[in-house]
């Protein structure tokens, strides 16, 4: 089997590496952050991921996986060199490939033979033909080298899933070499006829960015005819569902909320706008999806302000869910980023839990905010409730005695988890979105 190095270990690169050691090969995943090597060392997760730890103890313990910070040797024993580091939005919207470009130096300074260097990282078409120059001008022709675009599409929350089941496996390539060793290391999906495109690097790279644009569109088109839906008194979940049956719109990806976040989709959606700008190209619609969700959190922030005549100073609002979807700690650029700073201007106190978020919640507001021990010490004393993450553990709240902890009787289900005619017959007002 080949020995695989796997440089970054945040969500992609970690998730990566586990992966790509259950199906077989020898894996060493590197990273420069000391503290990340030694949690992960100790064999202990960095991140919130189901399903991960089990998969990590396994692999550590059948000896396929450890963990290192010493990339320059990594790099030298690998075989095959995937590369998962950040693409995080620069200040102009672009992404900022500050990262991968230093990972690629290292590479082309460290060659001591062929090796296949294959990113994962989400990056802008026409970065591995550079990060293919980078190594080649550091490598001074010495050594041969290919480079694949091999874009990941896993969901935070479902990444070890997600990874081992998925619908397709992109592979873009300058040229057939490295091919048959990509098939090897992922070969029990091969085998399982999981789809396999095989194209050139720009292709894969756009796939990439047009796949989560496209998702990120599909969610702000429906939050947007819930919008509609609230001012005409229509019902969008009737609506979304009805659509969905058409088998070219399909069900998914139809569910309305306070707005797309993480760190994938609003990154996306602007560094494909800046792409095309720089090809001065018009993306009408890409540069609507983006603007399409930052109204959509400020409706409903007004939607919460406007239940209050307008008055909220002084209120009492108990935050459920702070992630920007259920099963992950991540609240980066999350809904409740934009709600609770809004609420925090207008003079609300905010309380909050959620199940996994609180920690990365207290780096964020520190204790310009309360943090409850579970969802109903939150919302004890509450004139108002968001729900704002569709956790299981909110889908079966007490709303009865929920309703009993609170001091004016206002709920704002902006997953639209609840039924408005049971919630209004326990006596709350019901907000929900589109509904
Ligand atoms: C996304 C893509 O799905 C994945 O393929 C890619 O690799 C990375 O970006 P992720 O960011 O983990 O994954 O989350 P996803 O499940 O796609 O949800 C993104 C956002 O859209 C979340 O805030 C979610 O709550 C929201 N969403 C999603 C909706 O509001 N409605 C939906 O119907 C679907």
């Amino acid at each position: 089997m080949y020995k695989i190095a796997v440089i970054g270990t945040g969500y992609v690169g970690l998730t990566a590496a586990i992966g790509l050691a259950n199906f077989g090969s020898t894996v060493l995943g590197l990273d420069i952050d000391a503290a990340k090597i030694e949690l992960l060392k100790q064999g202990k997760m960095p991140i919130y991921e189901p399903g991960m730890q089990d998969l990590l103890d396994k692999n550590v313990a059948e000896r396929r996986l450890v963990f290192s910070q010493d990339i320059e040797s990594g790099i030298r024993w690998a075989d095959i060199i995937f590369i998962g580091v950040g693409s995080p939005q620069g200040e102009d919207g672009r992404a900022d490939l500050t990262a991968l470009y230093n990972v690629a130096e290292i590479i082309g300074r460290n060659l001591d033979g062929y090796v296949i260097v294959v990113t994962k990282s989400t990056v802008p078409v026409g970065t591995n033909e550079k990060i293919y120059e980078i190594i080649n001008e550091y490598n001074q022709g010495n050594f041969e080298f290919d480079v694949v675009s091999n874009p990941e599409f896993l969901r935070e929350g479902k990444a070890m899933y997600d990874f081992l089941h998925p619908d397709r496996v992109v592979i873009g390539t300058k040229n057939p070499r490295p091919v048959e060793a990509l098939k090897k290391i992922y070969r029990p999906l091969y085998l399982n006829e999981v789809p396999f495109i095989f194209t050139d690097l720009p292709t894969a790279e756009m796939i990439k960015y047009a796949s989560n644009c496209f998702l990120a569109a599909k969610v702000a088109f429906i939050n947007e005819m819930a919008r509609v839906c609230d001012s005409v008194g229509a019902n969008v979940q009737t609506v979304a569902l009805t659509m969905g049956r058409d088998g070219r719109i399909g069900p998914k990806f139809l569910h309305p909320g306070p707005g797309y976040g993480g760190s994938c989709f609003p990154k996306d959606t602007q560094a494909l706008a800046a792409i095309a700008r720089d090809h001065n190209i018009a993306t009408p619609l890409v540069d609507s999806t983006i603007q399409s969700n930052v109204f959509h959190k400020e409706y409903i922030v007004q939607k919460v302000v406007e239940a209050f005549d307008g008055k909220i100073s002084g209120k009492r609002i108990a935050v459920l869910g702070l992630a920007f979807k259920a099963e992950t700690d991540d609240i980066r650029e999350a809904s409740s980023l934009t709600i609770i700073n809004r609420l925090l201007n207008q003079d609300a106190a905010v309380c909050v839990y959620d199940p996994q978020a609180m920690d990365n919640a207290r780096q964020i507001w520190s204790d310009v905010i309360e943090y409850a021990g579970n969802e109903y010490e939150a919302i004890k004393g509450a004139d108002g409730v968001v729900l704002l993450t569709e956790w299981n553990q909110f889908r079966n709240l007490d709303v009865a005695a929920m309703l009993d902890l609170m001091a004016d009787k206002k709920f704002f289900d902006f997953r639209n988890i609840y039924q408005r005619n049971e919630v209004e017959a326990l006596g709350a007002e019901y907000y929900g979105i589109g509904t």
